[in-house]
């Protein structure tokens, strides 16, 4: 499942997921957790040798929840819990050109693949059924308009306490949607077979419920396939 940020795509692909009996498998937390370590160790952002030899180092947990504070999963980078850390909105600024460097994916799509090779898996993210499984039996690219989305973000960061404008959410994710869509490598769009589900008037229950339509049939598809 792919789409641009605040999209639905982590509360939707949670809810399929668990619908489904699968994994869920949210890759935006990589790249934010490789973020997050670079800022930590003051490594300047910029310095694309540097960031790719800690993508290739750092161990990246993603565990069910270690403490009920509303978490969807417990992070841990070098075994310390960066769960909330890594939605700081330093770690947002950074984030695009770190998943922009040609190494730093090379890194996390390895781990990705290794993930998700059993299958039982709902992985989101931006290059999932483009480049890390591209042979997915079921590709879905989840859309919204910027203003929908901007409205989504700037909800969740009131709740957790952070303090933003309106405005300053909606510039935020165009600027993003614009690095992520326009950069060289594994660029944000959805692949050829990809179904595009827009949720801009939908709740998030009719999402997963179209969802869980989509995959039905391509299961049924899959198994009576030649029969
Ligand atoms: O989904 P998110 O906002 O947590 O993702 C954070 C950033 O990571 C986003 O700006 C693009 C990048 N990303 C990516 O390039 N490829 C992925 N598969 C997932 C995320």
């Amino acid at each position: 499942m792919d789409g641009p940020a605040a999209s639905g795509k982590s509360t939707v692909g949670a809810r399929v997921a668990a619908r489904l009996g699968y994994l869920y498998f949210d890759t935006g937390v990589m790249y934010r957790a490789v973020t997050w370590a670079a800022l930590d160790r003051d490594i300047p952002i910029e310095d694309e040798a540097a960031v790719t030899d800690l993508a290739f180092r750092l161990r990246i947990e993603v565990l069910p929840p270690t403490v009920a504070d509303g978490r969807q999963y417990t992070v841990l980078a070098d075994g310390q819990d960066i769960t909330w850390a890594i939605r700081q909105p330093e770690v947002d600024r950074g984030v695009s050109p770190v998943s922009a460097y040609a190494g730093v994916r090379e890194a996390l799509v390895a781990q990705q693949r290794r993930i998700g090779q059993e299958g039982g898996v709902v992985m989101v993210g931006r290059d999932i059924g483009t480049v890390v499984f591209p042979e997915a039996e079921v590709k879905i690219y989840l859309d919204a308009s910027p203003e929908e989305r901007a409205r989504r973000r700037h909800r969740e960061m009131l709740a957790r306490g952070q303090e933003a404008s309106y405005e300053e959410v909606l510039a935020d994710l165009k600027r993003r949607d614009g690095l992520d869509s326009s950069r060289a490598i594994a660029p944000l769009r959805p692949a050829p077979d990809a179904v595009i589900v827009d949720s801009t008037s939908l709740t998030i229950e009719e999402v997963v419920a179209r969802v869980l339509e989509i995959v039905q049939k391509a299961l049924e598809a899959a198994c009576c396939y030649g029969a």
